[in-house]
């Protein structure tokens, strides 16, 4: 007998509300901060680090230290100038580290061209990195040892790819598009810990849509608008934009701007099983992940059970 037709076949794949999700994490976050604080006293805390005006960073920041402030966190975010030197970032990145009430330093990037990003990431406490950026939660997390702190973005699209198939990954074939250091390695590295076959594309690929279309599995974190189109997809796969485009929108009105992800959203939502909207996909993930790494940060630093975030 035929099996039903899946919704792929019928042109319309589900979408994967991120931020439905994103509201349970934060919920479960804010109820186990609660429980923690009436049995321990235990506070976390979270700074947030943010040099400079650009003003996408101002949002991003904004809103994390938004979310901390409602989940009970203590918050604190600190606007350093444009032209701060690379030894300023770098002395209050190491108060932050002794700082018995901070358990999660946030240090926002891109920095401006006077510093080293590198350097910057090395001089915070692995244990409070609470983006996982530190090259020992990096090497943690490909080798399997001990617990890292693992990157938000990433974490939160395994959580929206692990619920959209409601199944094991095992065996699948993931193709990861972008090589950066914030999502993509990680991703990587997160798919093969799930036992999926990873490929990690970039620039360079050879025949990026064949390469696409093999795929079980698609993190498109490129940052080029809609360059995944429809037709590159599998029937039935499941694509998560990690995309944050600002395109001109001259129908909404003169010097009007939409936000688009890096797939081509009409497009794959008629071929895929599952896509992320943006918004509404990834992002709000992103600092759901935080505020779990920073409550998963402060039962370590307290010697309490950290619990686990699915
Ligand atoms: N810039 C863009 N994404 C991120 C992130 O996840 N963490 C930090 N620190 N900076 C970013």
């Amino acid at each position: 007998m035929a099996s039903a037709p899946s919704s792929s076949a019928e042109g319309r794949a589900r979408l994967i509300d991120g931020r439905a999700v994103a509201a349970e994490i934060t919920a479960h976050v804010a109820a186990e901060v609660a429980r923690v604080r009436a049995a321990s006293g235990v506070v976390p805390g979270l700074a947030v680090v943010l040099v400079g005006e650009d003003p996408a960073s101002h949002v991003y920041v904004g809103a994390k230290g938004r979310k901390a402030e409602e989940l009970g966190f203590h918050s604190v975010q600190y606007n350093l100038a444009a032209d701060t030197g690379e030894a300023a970032v770098l002395e209050l990145v190491e108060r932050l580290n002794l700082d018995p009430t901070i358990n999660g330093i946030l240090v926002q990037l891109p920095l401006p061209a006077q510093i080293d990003s590198a350097k910057v990431i090395e001089a915070i406490r692995p244990d409070k990195d609470v983006d996982g950026f530190h090259p020992v939660n990096v090497g943690r997390l490909a080798t399997g040892s001990g617990y890292p702190l693992v990157p938000c973005t990433p974490a939160g699209c395994l959580i929206l790819a692990k619920r959209a198939l409601g199944k094991s990954l095992a065996g699948l074939d993931a193709v990861v598009i972008g090589r950066s250091n914030i999502v993509g390695k990680p991703m990587a590295q997160l798919l093969l810990k799930e036992s999926c076959t990873v490929t990690l594309a970039h620039s360079r690929t050879r025949d990026l849509p064949a390469t696409v279309r093999r795929a079980d599995i698609v993190v498109a974190a490129v940052g080029r608008p809609e360059m995944v189109r429809g037709d590159w997809l599998k029937p039935g796969a499941i694509v998560i934009d990690v995309g944050m485009n600002r395109i001109p929108a001259p129908e909404k009105g003169e010097g009007k701007t939409r936000l688009v992800g890096d797939v081509a959203f009409a497009e794959a939502k008629a071929v895929a099983g599952a896509v992320t909207p943006v918004p509404g996909g990834v992002g709000p993930m992103t600092i759901a992940m935080l505020m779990a790494n920073t409550f998963i940060a402060a039962c370590r630093q307290n010697g309490l059970p950290a619990p686990e975030i699915a």
